[in-house]
């Protein structure tokens, strides 16, 4: 899975984009990247990506069994950040988790649509059997993007979560099964 990366493709428009794994050396990358994406956006983010302490944590916590975190660049500069997160135990191991945000000059032009491919692909690779997205109900543009990649919502938990403003929001989940659908049982 590792090999998989660096690995360079081209956006709709043309940009070429470099795909690899981040690295602890990324840290200050990648909380700029976070600083560029704009404020309406980080309010319904799970995490508070303001914080430098918020992705220090993710430097220091980097383990790719745990969560994988991939990284579009152009130029040196990150443009867009998309994470999977694994449990290797309980009855969560063959889930992923997946997230992701990419610079909002980089949107609408199908780099956040390569990420989830790549997720996906690599999710097979692990055996993963199913990828699910936590979004809240203020996450329209993310909404859209995600079904049309296939994930179905799954389920509603009305005013379950609180954005960084305080304001209760509807949590959306999604998912997308990665094996095939068993053939039907002839009698
Ligand atoms: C959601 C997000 C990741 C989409 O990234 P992107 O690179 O713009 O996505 P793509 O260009 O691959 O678009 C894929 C599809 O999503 C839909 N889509 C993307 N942006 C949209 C928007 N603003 N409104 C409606 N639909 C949209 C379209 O159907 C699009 O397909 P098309 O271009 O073939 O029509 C990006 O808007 C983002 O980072 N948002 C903020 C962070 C966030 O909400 N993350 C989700 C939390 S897990």
């Amino acid at each position: 899975m590792i090999k998989r990366y660096p690995k360079r493709a081209k956006l709709r428009d043309g940009t070429q984009v470099s795909l690899r794994l981040m690295v602890k050396k990324d840290q200050h990358a990648l909380y700029e990247f976070f600083q560029r994406v704009p404020k309406e956006d980080r309010l319904f983010l799970r995490d508070d990506v303001s914080k430098p302490a918020t992705i220090q944590s993710w430097v220091d916590e980097l383990d790719y069994e745990r969560v994988l975190p991939l990284l579009a660049l152009v130029d040196g500069r990150v443009v867009g950040d998309a994470t999977l997160h694994r449990r290797r135990l309980g009855w969560t191991r063959h889930l992923g988790k997946v997230r992701l945000v990419i610079d909002s000059r980089y949107r609408q032009k199908g780099l956040g649509s390569l990420l989830v491919k790549e997720l996906l692909e690599i999710g097979k690779g692990l055996k993963l059997e199913r990828l699910v997205v936590e979004l809240t109900g203020g996450q329209q543009a993310a909404l859209a993007a995600f079904r049309h990649l296939g994930f179905e919502r799954a389920a509603v938990l009305y005013r379950h979560v609180k954005d960084r403003a305080g304001r209760p929001q509807d949590l959306v989940i999604l998912i997308r099964d990665l094996e095939e659908e068993p053939e039907p049982i002839s009698f």
